[in-house]
């Protein structure tokens, strides 16, 4: 039977990764349907970024399937992952910083292309025209998240929280069907993140399906369709936002060492 059938964009199943004798993520399954946005939750160190790095293969899994629109992907090189629609940020931010804001945002789009490169050496016209196809799309895109007015400053003169952004603005600019996003909020301010929660909205709107991992509370239970809860490496539940915040061992994993989250939880 064909997986990631259902409806679904993108199914896992029975995810596991070992480092040494740790199991970051143990027996971990998750559908993500199409137009949706699944928020994945947890204390530090429950897995999270390394399921993400499964998805997209950083991580090579030690068990289990991933799927993409039908495709099974965990055996696929990190690029094949891209070019099928899978496109993701970093929790530590992966700017070029010497480079200008434009010129990353055009790196996202050639991750994709780059299998091209042939083209681009036997037929330089084309090629050129899909230079200046790939600035146009840039510049539309930092319009987007409103830095086309630094599209030529270097990408570290900019503040955090508009980084955080242009790494967005990067990924989207390999035209994802699903984006994953690890922690964009972390290290924004409260109008920050709310700018980001509208235009996390407006992705979704343009019909990408999203994965959020995050910690603030807020912008999860706002913006997010489902919550996955992760505990080390392990689902500890599954379901609408509202829902999801009530359950006992939901807060339960989060006391202790995540005082404040069990807070917003609560909120
Ligand atoms: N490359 C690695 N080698 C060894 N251990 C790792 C590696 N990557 C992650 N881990 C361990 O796996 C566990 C899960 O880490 P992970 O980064 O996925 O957690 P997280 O949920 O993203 O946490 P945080 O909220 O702090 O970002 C942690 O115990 C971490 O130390
Ligand atoms: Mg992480």
């Amino acid at each position: 039977m064909k997986a990631g059938g259902g409806g679904a964009l993108l199914e896992a199943r029975g995810l596991e990764k070992s480092f040494g004798g740790l199991r970051a993520v143990n027996g971990v399954s998750l559908t993500v349907a199409p137009g949706t946005i699944k928020a994945i939750i947890g204390p530090n160190g429950a897995g999270k970024t390394t399921l993400l790095n499964l998805i997209t293969r950083l991580d090579a899994p030690s068990a289990g399937e991933i799927w993409f629109d039908g495709v099974r992907i965990d055996r696929l090189p990190p690029h094949r992952i891209v070019q099928l629609g899978v496109a993701r940020t970093f929790q530590n931010l992966r700017l070029f910083g010497d480079m200008s804001v434009l010129e990353n945002v055009m790196v996202g789009r050639h991750v994709r292309t780059r299998t091209e490169m042939a083209g681009a050496v036997l037929r330089p016209a084309a090629a050129r025209a899909e230079e200046r196809a790939i600035f146009a799309d840039a510049l539309r895109l930092l319009h987007d998240v409103g830095l086309a007015e630094q599209a030529h400053e270097a990408a570290a003169s900019l503040p955090f929280g508009k980084q955080r952004l242009l790494e967005i603005a990067r990924a989207l600019a390999s035209e994802p069907r699903l984006l994953l996003l690890d922690e964009p909020a972390a290290g924004l301010n409260v109008r920050e993140a709310a700018e980001l929660g509208e235009f996390i909205r407006r992705i979704r709107l343009a019909g990408i399906t999203i994965i959020l991992v995050e910690h603030h509370m807020e912008l999860v239970m706002e913006i997010s369709d489902e919550i996955l809860v992760l505990n080390f490496g392990e689902k500890l539940a599954e379901g609408p936002g509202e829902e999801i915040r009530t359950r006992p061992e939901v807060i339960q994993a989060y006391l202790g060492d995540e005082a404040a989250i069990a807070q917003d939880l609560r909120a």
